[in-house]
């Protein structure tokens, strides 16, 4: 018996393949709320590294979890929020060094484990399409749809180069493309909750694709596999 009240999509995919962009459009199609998992991540690296914590110490970050309150929320505008003990820092953990922090601290298993009951909790309330690496596998099993969104390595290293530049932040392709490798590994080699596709996931791959495109693909996955669900 399906006991779930509200209808959820799950996606999953490595860093840059453009999982955010396309979850925030698809929800406003959809009229879903688009959860991003990976801005709580970010949230608690930026915590560390304002504790002066090494990301990767896990017995270290361990500690500052009792002291911390992450928390999120949603304007009129639908755009979700991160606070951190009740500051307001969406902006500041776009920033790179927060990036590559985030996927130190997201192979804590005591850190996925902290935030796993806040991303349910989001799912229990509303109709939710949700972003991340473990969503379809451990956060949400009984998603009603799976993708696994995916681009090649260098597809993924030029948008994230683009949007840092759009955002006025000054970027080194090359380096850029060694991290998008390097974040990879770890999410996808990491013990705890890695990085892969579940079983029951559709595979999309948008490497050969602009937005318009794998907007649609998902669109056509996602109404096929919700059916008279999705209007
Ligand atoms: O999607 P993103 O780049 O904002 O995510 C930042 C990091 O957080 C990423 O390297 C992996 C980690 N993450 C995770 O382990 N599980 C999630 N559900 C979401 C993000």
């Amino acid at each position: 018996m399906d006991l779930k009240k509200h209808r959820s999509i799950a996606i999953d995919g490595p860093s840059g393949a453009g999982k955010s962009t396309l979850a925030r459009r698809l929800a406003r199609e959809l009229e879903f709320r688009y959860v991003d998992t990976g801005a709580i991540y970010r949230t608690m690296a930026l915590a560390a590294l304002r504790a002066g914590v090494d990301p990767s110490d896990g017995a270290a970050v361990a500690d500052l979890l009792p002291g911390l309150r992450i928390s999120l929320d949603y304007g009129g505008d639908g755009l979700q929020r991160m606070y951190l003990n009740g500051e307001d820092v969406t902006e500041a953990i776009r920033r790179n060094e927060v990036s590559a922090g985030a996927s130190k601290a997201a192979a804590i298993p005591a850190v996925r484990a902290f935030l796993l009951d806040t991303q349910r909790n989001l799912a229990e309330e509303h109709d939710v399409i949700m972003d991340g690496r473990d969503i379809g596998t451990v956060v949400l099993p009984d998603a009603d749809v799976k993708i696994f969104l995916t681009a090649s390595p260098e597809a993924r290293a030029e948008r994230r180069w683009r949007e840092l530049l759009e955002r006025g932040q000054s970027a080194d392709r090359a380096q850029i493309l060694k991290e998008v490798i390097e974040r990879d590994a770890r999410d996808s080699g990491r013990a705890s909750a890695p990085l892969k596709q579940a079983e029951d996931a559709v595979l999309a791959d948008t490497t050969d694709l602009d937005f318009e495109g794998s907007f649609r693909l998902l669109l056509d996955i996602i109404r096929e596999r919700l059916g008279g669900k999705a209007e």
